[in-house]
């Protein structure tokens, strides 16, 4: 009796073993990595990969659809340098603008270009990528022509995040109204529900989402706030800001701190290791962007996680957007 109940259990080991050992078998056999990222279903995280490979999946993993405001005389510059560095890196790049051009991916939304009419263009490039991809990308990110975002850092913050949920990311404002709103400049990023809330449910509804002269940002911002859009917390495990929305050296410890940010914003410390983007970069400055973090290595440093983190369940997820929606502006943390 016992002895048969020893073999079962030895029987049991010997096979887990045979098979773990088989399976490794197979994937050494194969060049294990880029295989294993191939042969992944749909949500399951790939173990075996470099993180050059995960980074690669995530491209796919993880849609995000770019949308850039922009405006004619910037075309030739800064649409140019947008598309060549940055841009290349989204899913699908989309300039916003009041003049078309094919070749360089620019829509004329049809809004005159006036400073004070920057939210009703985006209202407008709202409702295009929606009525055109809106089911196409996960993501949707909104940044203007002098933003530089790192991609992969935004995908890596978003992986966790079912973008079937009401939840949008960016460098939050703690001002005007409850959840505060995203930095427009910093750049934002909601999730395809997000958009489909705007498009549905707000953008008809004059109380919700009126039209007025206020800035886009901030306007938007109520919106979404409106059709249960939760603002979602960007910053890294340190309470370090990921989305920049200043000049890189005003966000530096060491610069003079005389300027409008540090009253709108909640605590931080400049800036995380994985920071996503940077606001006011100058024409020449987005080829040193690009020089720094995409060429220049820097010898024995291993500077990024090596794996993913774990994607929230629907209750994770639930309780997390709970804590965020409770995370009202007048909260000092
Ligand atoms: C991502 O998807 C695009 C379009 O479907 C495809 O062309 C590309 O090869 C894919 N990239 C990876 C790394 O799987
Ligand atoms: C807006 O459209 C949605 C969906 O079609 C509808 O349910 C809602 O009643 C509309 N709101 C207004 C104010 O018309
Ligand atoms: C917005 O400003 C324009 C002038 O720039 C003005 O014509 C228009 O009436 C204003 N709209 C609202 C809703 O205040």
């Amino acid at each position: 009796m016992y002895r048969n109940i020893l073999c079962l259990a030895l029987g049991l080991i010997i096979g887990i073993q045979l098979t773990d050992f088989l399976e490794y078998f197979q994937l050494t056999d194969s060049q294990f990595a880029s295989t294993a990222i191939t042969q992944l279903e749909e949500g399951a995280t790939p173990q075996l990969a470099t993180e050059e490979e995960l980074a690669l999946w995530l491209q796919n993993e993880t849609r995000v659809l770019c949308m850039v405001l922009t405006l004619p005389k910037n075309h030739q510059s800064r649409v140019r340098r947008v598309k060549g560095t940055w841009g290349r890196r989204c899913n699908k790049l989309i300039f916003i603008s009041s003049q078309e051009d094919r070749e360089l991916g620019v829509i004329d939304v049809g809004v005159p270009e006036e400073r004070n009419n920057l939210y009703l263009k985006m209202r407008k490039a709202l409702e295009y990528v929606y009525r055109n991809h809106g089911e196409d990308y996960d993501w949707f990110l909104k940044a203007d022509d002098d933003t530089f975002v790192i991609m992969e850092n935004l995908r890596f913050m978003l992986y966790p995040y079912d973008p079937e949920a009401a939840l949008y990311f960016g460098h939050r404002f703690r001002t005007t109204f409850p959840q505060g709103y995203m930095s427009g400049g910093a750049g934002y990023v909601m999730s395809r529900d997000a958009l489909r809330r705007l498009n549905l449910f707000a953008f008809n509804n004059s109380q919700f989402c009126p039209i007025n002269n206020n800035s886009e940002d901030r306007q938007i911002g109520f919106c979404l706030q409106n059709v249960g859009v939760v603002a979602g917390d960007s910053r890294d495990e340190e309470g370090r800001d990921r989305f920049l929305p200043l000049s890189l050296k005003f966000m530096l410890p060491t610069f003079p701190t005389d300027n409008w940010l540090p009253k709108l914003t909640f605590r931080s410390d400049c800036c995380a290791a994985s920071a996503i983007s940077f606001h006011y970069v100058k024409d020449f400055e987005f080829e040193l962007f690009e020089f720094f973090l995409y060429y220049l290595r820097v010898f024995g440093l291993h500077r990024t996680p090596r794996a993913l983190p774990s994607r929230l369940g629907f209750r994770q997820m639930n309780e997390r957007l709970q804590h965020w929606s409770q995370q009202v502006t007048d909260n000092k943390n």
